[in-house]
């Protein structure tokens, strides 16, 4: 009885502070830092907030950027009134806000509605990107704060890579790597379709691109330096019909496909197939090794006329500006010995190898380039004199960007150290999956700048951006992509997207942190060392 006389006035306390603690909860976690990846331009946070209790998310917030002037989301209120709370507008220069930039917008959170502004579709598409992560967010607390965000991209290439030849990934995969580069703002996925092991797309005038080049009798497992092998047949292809289906799905998403087709090396897929564009024509095997091989495309007049049908195809398929014709990784051993790619060095006047690749990739352009497509190429594409018109790749180290830019050619960075999520990301190595080697952390990517520093100022808009690239020699399954992807593509999101002044590494993993939530629910495989790491 005393016990109780004296703990009363405890207990009391005890429930009057958890009562607080609890009503307070909400209001702490609607402070919470904004676990939004890339990380906006400006925000400014008000004092109120909307209620989400009752919204749906998906699918229409991915369809309110079409939805102009339109109730784009709606939510029922308690007298299952429908409300119509999102309201997307387009003004042409919306705002001076956002420097007139075509993917930026204005997103206002009120306590009643959303209000999106924004110059172009495009830029309506981004802000669903920031309303999906804040709703997920505060999904617990079922209601946003209220906030002004102002927002547009640093740069304008912001790309992420897939390599679906070394392994197949299949159309719905692709779709949700699309979904993922989308969900961090970026704009453009580079479709690696051909290489040695593999040829993905279907060529209608060539069946046995597909038919031959599309699959190999084995494949090499484990690390390279065991040289083994299984017995596996291993294949896959796109028809035309999924191509169209795909760039179809990532236009909705305002993100450009960029096709590469190899050329002229990483072509035994395509030599399997058609032996007679090598110099050696011979019955070749789709490769089962990873690595580089002597056999490449002959410089012979067949094979260009060969490659112009495929690209003819290829553009009709893709609406994207640039199409990638690889360039790099070229042994010139077999056009060394080649009676006809010799006498195209002497009838052209062509001092070396070099030089051929150069007029090869010249003749390439000039076909492209009459299309109204340009071309883009691996730095190797430098060698022998850079074509006219080419943008540039830069993957050994940022030199060939820098040359590139430094002779006004459009570059896109994505050098080895930084921008290879192919790399391992934790130590030690041998915890994690098997990997093509290196090591490049969160923290590398993060400190990134796509800008090279010895390159005079006035060059620096040569740079267009640049991509983080995923082969997947040692990538069997799509669970492995985005585990290599995620978060280091969360970091070069932000590099490309945010403002320098803004960049902050470390509060950059605490909203990482509270965004793997998001990543948790919508089914994105990650590593999660950055959970644990100080
Ligand atoms: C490359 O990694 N061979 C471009
Ligand atoms: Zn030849």
């Amino acid at each position: 009885m005393y016990f109780y006389i004296f703990m009363k006035p405890i207990l009391s306390l005890l429930k009057t502070a958890l009562v607080f603690t609890l009503c307070l909860l909400p209001i702490l976690e609607l402070n919470a830092q904004l676990a939004l990846i890339p990380y906006p331009q400006k925000v400014i946070v008000k004092g109120d907030s909307l209620s989400i209790v009752g919204l749906t998310l998906n699918p229409s917030i991915y369809n309110a950027a079409l939805k102009i002037n339109t109730p784009a989301f709606e939510s029922h209120s308690a007298k299952n009134k429908k409300t119509a709370i999102i309201q997307c507008n387009i003004q042409q220069q919306a705002s001076l806000k956002l420097q007139g930039e075509k993917e930026g917008y204005v997103l206002y959170v009120l306590k009643n509605k959303i209000e999106i502004t924004a110059n172009s579709r495009e830029g309506l598409f981004r802000a669903t990107q920031t309303l999906q992560q804040l709703m997920h967010q505060f999904a617990t607390v079922g209601k946003i704060p209220c906030l002004e965000i102002t927002d547009y991209p640093k740069f304008s290439w912001r790309g992420m890579h897939l390599d679906c030849c070394r392994h197949f990934f299949s159309k719905e995969e692709v779709k949700q790597y699309i979904d993922m580069i989308a969900m961090y703002k970026m704009n453009t996925f580079h479709w690696h379709l051909t290489d040695d092991q593999g040829w993905r797309i279907e060529i209608k005038k060539y069946p046995l691109l597909t038919k031959i080049g599309g699959s190999r009798k084995s494949s090499m497992i484990g690390p390279y330096k065991n040289h083994e092998f299984d017995s596996i047949v291993y294949g896959g292809y796109y028809s035309q019909n999924d191509i169209k289906e795909v760039v179809a799905y990532a236009a909705s998403k305002y993100i450009n496909v960029i096709p590469e087709i190899e050329m002229p090396g990483h072509s035994v897929a395509a030599l399997t197939a058609y032996p007679q564009y090598a110099c050696f024509p011979r019955a070749f095997e789709v490769e089962k090794e990873w690595g580089v091989f002597d056999d490449v495309f002959c410089t012979k007049d067949s094979t260009l006329q060969f490659l112009k049908d495929i690209l003819d195809e290829v553009c009709a398929l893709f609406p994207s500006n640039y199409i990638h014709i690889g360039g790099d990784e070229c042994p010139k051993t077999r056009w060394k010995t080649c009676m006809q790619c010799q006498g195209k060095m002497k009838k052209l006047a062509l001092k070396d190898e070099n030089e051929l690749q150069s007029w090869f990739v010249q003749d390439i352009e000039k076909h492209l380039n009459a299309k109204g497509k340009k071309i883009i190429g691996w730095d190797e594409i430098l060698e022998g004199g850079l074509a006219p018109n080419a943008a540039v790749m830069s993957w050994r180290g940022e030199e060939g960007g820098t040359a590139a830019a430094n002779l006004s050619h459009a570059v896109v960075m994505t050098p080895g150290g930084y921008c290879y999520f192919d790399h391992y990301q934790d130590t030690p190595i041998t915890k994690e999956p098997l990997a093509i080697g290196g090591y490049t952390s969160l923290s590398k990517v993060y400190n990134y700048q796509p800008i090279p520093k010895n390159l005079p100022a006035d060059k620096t808009s040569y740079i267009l951006g640049a991509q983080g690239n995923v082969w997947t020699e040692y990538i069997t399954t799509f669970k492995q992509v985005q585990y290599m992807s995620n978060p280091r593509i969360c970091a070069l999101a932000e590099i490309l997207w945010t403002a320098n002044e803004i960049k902050d590494f470390n509060g950059f993993k605490e909203r990482l942190k509270l965004h793997s939530q998001l990543l948790d629910a919508l089914g994105i495989n990650y590593c999660p060392n950055f959970l644990t790491e100080n």
